[in-house]
């Protein structure tokens, strides 16, 4: 039998090039080995403010995202997290299962409070909901970058814990991270992750940005004046981004692409790069826009939650039997 993968994005704003290239781009490679389940986790994005109108407009995006970039619904089944209502009843049993200090301890929590006087209890209890995603459907793989390693890891020491405690029905999941490009960074601050709600738009490359956008984000992105082509994330964290991007785009390992710029300038370099990611947006950004047209999204989203909603639902039951909420059914 096939073992399990599922991942999520948030459709918290334009999907950027770090979540191409840390998820999205694994999710293709993967779909045809294993039994996928590949979420659009709009419940994960309502944990801080969002505007109404733009998150349906970013969930429909996102979900057309997942199928231009090659997700092929007859492979995986594609679904939006608030449409399965099992995740959320998942989540609020996992929360009581959950430590306020552990969720304190929270990378992403304390980033995303940081400053912030008014922080939603939704923010600090993400990571139980972000468990029962993942447990609902007895994953055993789930590709992420690197930012979502410590989510991963307070995942399996649920699932751990709920099987000690109650019954042992969760498999523990492993995760999967791309050899380069687990963390795409910043364009303006190169140590700072790439995030899509960075409110500096040139921080990032979105997934639909045209090629004059891509070509002056590219140009402008923060590097050193050293002028040599040489991955160095200490001291030169910027070029070191640049490569990365590069590398994973084009196939090519860095070695290679050092050589190739040897003797030559930060110009030349940044031009190529920008015509790598060019190159590699053109298709995906013509399939998106076909199937933002077409009724097709909506047929199978449809298809999705009905299918998702089977198989959590059951493990929903699962989890109520073995906490011993309500009456116990088979
Ligand atoms: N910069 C990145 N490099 C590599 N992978 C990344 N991912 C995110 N940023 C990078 C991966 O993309 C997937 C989806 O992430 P998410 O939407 O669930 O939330 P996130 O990790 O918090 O991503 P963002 O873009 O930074 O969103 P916001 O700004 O809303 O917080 C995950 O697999 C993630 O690892």
């Amino acid at each position: 039998m096939k073992k399990t993968i599922f991942s999520g994005i948030q459709p918290s704003g334009s999907v950027t090039l770090g979540n191409y290239i840390g998820a999205l781009k694994q999710f293709v490679e993967l779909q045809d080995d294993y039994n996928c389940y590949f979420c659009v986790v709009d419940q994960h994005a309502i944990t801080v403010q969002q505007d109404r109108l733009a998150l349906r407009k970013n969930i429909r995006s996102l979900a057309a995202l997942y199928l231009a970039v090659g997700i092929d619904p007859e492979k995986a089944t594609l679904f939006i997290q608030s449409e399965v209502p099992a995740h959320a009843q998942a989540g609020w049993m996992l929360q009581c299962l959950s430590y306020i200090g552990e969720l304190e301890r929270m990378t992403q929590f304390k980033d995303k409070s940081k400053g912030k006087e008014a922080v939603s209890a939704g923010l600090l209890t993400y990571p139980p909901l972000m468990a029962a995603d993942i447990l609902l459907y007895q994953t055993d793989l789930v590709p992420v970058g690197e930012d979502q390693k410590q989510h991963l890891e307070i995942t399996r020491d649920l699932a751990e814990r709920f099987n000690k405690k109650y019954n042992d029905i969760f498999t523990i999941p492993e995760v999967r991270m791309p050899k380069v490009g687990a963390r795409i960074m910043s364009l303006v601050e190169p140590t700072k992750k790439m995030s899509k709600s960075d409110p500096n738009q040139k921080a990032f490359i979105t997934l639909l940005d045209e090629p004059k956008q891509i070509e002056k984000k590219v140009k402008s992105a923060v590097t050193d004046s050293e002028g040599i082509v040489k991955y160095d994330k200490e001291n030169k964290p910027g070029i070191s981004n640049l490569l990365s991007i590069y590398s994973n785009l084009a196939n090519l390992s860095i070695e290679e692409i050092e050589a190739k710029y040897e003797g030559k300038g930060y110009g030349e370099f940044k031009g190529d790069v920008a015509e790598v990611i060019i190159q590699t947006l053109a298709p995906i950004q013509e399939k998106y826009n076909e199937l933002m047209e077409s009724s097709i999204l909506d047929e199978i989203l449809d298809k999705g939650a009905e299918k998702a909603n089977v198989v959590a639902s059951k493990m929903v039951k699962k989890m109520e039997n073995a906490m011993g909420l309500g009456r116990k059914r088979k």
